[in-house]
């Protein structure tokens, strides 16, 4: 498979190792000193383009993308606002979009027991709920794409909180902390405490590793395809 990147950060060099360890070559890398100049002609060289750049340049790179009518896996953060606007393009133009907040199998499964525990914990009124999210000090958006999913199945379960804020703390809303450390490259909490005692669930990465291999078989499973998929789609498939 020839995979173009576009963004060639932390997440680019390391998506390009496991794509070349799994056969795939790289026929194009941009970052901020080539993409201006890169057209929709330049993705056709590609079967597929893989998606990490910034929360600013990321919809613009979609659009070269759909307009190429080449797949596109994306996983930068930080453009949510923008999703449904890309989403209608994507199935106007009979393009292929494949978004995940997170990429790695572990925080996939971890989600599912994040909404699992929250349906339990439902009932429970005495136990108050707090997510706490730990990335590295480069990271440009707060609170992390992981987070904002995570804290979407809790609200969807948890009648009690009606949404999330990473200041305010009120009964109605699910309290976000968000650090920045060091070079953490990304650990998720989420605490129901009560007065009596606390449970706690955390997913807590090791390295880029995991992202990198998710995005890389996520590019492998939309290979012709049409449509938007998910790591829910790819994990069902
Ligand atoms: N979904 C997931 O599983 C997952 C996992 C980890 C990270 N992420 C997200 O992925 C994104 C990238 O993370 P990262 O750690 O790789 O960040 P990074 O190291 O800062 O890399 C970002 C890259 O984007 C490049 N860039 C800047 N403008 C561009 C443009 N117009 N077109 C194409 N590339 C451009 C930068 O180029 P220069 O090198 O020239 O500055 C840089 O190489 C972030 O949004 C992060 O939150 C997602």
């Amino acid at each position: 498979m020839n995979i173009a990147l576009s963004g060639y950060g932390k997440m680019g060099k390391e998506i390009e190792a496991i794509a070349l360890q799994r056969g795939h070559t790289i026929v194009l890398k941009t970052g901020r000193a080539n993409a201006a100049s890169i057209t929709a002609e330049d993705f056709r060289k590609a079967d597929v383009v893989i998606e990490f750049s910034t929360p600013d340049t990321v919809t613009a790179n979609i659009r070269k993308c759909l307009e190429a009518q080449v797949p596109v896996v994306v996983g930068t953060t930080g453009w949510y606002d923008t999703f449904e606007t890309i989403a209608e393009e994507c199935l106007q133009k009979d393009g292929a979009l494949f978004h995940a907040t997170n990429f790695s199998l572990g925080v996939n499964l971890f989600m599912k027991v994040n909404s699992y525990l929250a349906e339990l914990m439902n009932k429970y009124d005495s136990y108050d709920v707090e997510m706490e999210e730990i990335h590295h000090i480069h990271k440009l958006d707060k609170p992390s794409g992981t987070a904002i999913t995570l804290a979407r199945q809790v609200i969807e379960h948890i009648d009690r909180k009606k949404n999330w804020s990473i200041s305010d703390r009120h009964p109605e809303t699910l309290f976000i902390k968000d650090l920045r450390e060091g070079e953490v490259p990304g650990t998720h909490i989420i605490k129901y405490t009560s007065e009596i005692d606390d449970i706690e669930i955390m997913h807590k990465a090791h390295n880029r590793k995991g992202f990198a291999l998710g995005a890389v078989i996520a590019a492998e499973y939309i290979i012709g395809k049409k449509g938007i998929f998910t790591m829910q789609d790819l994990m069902t498939s």
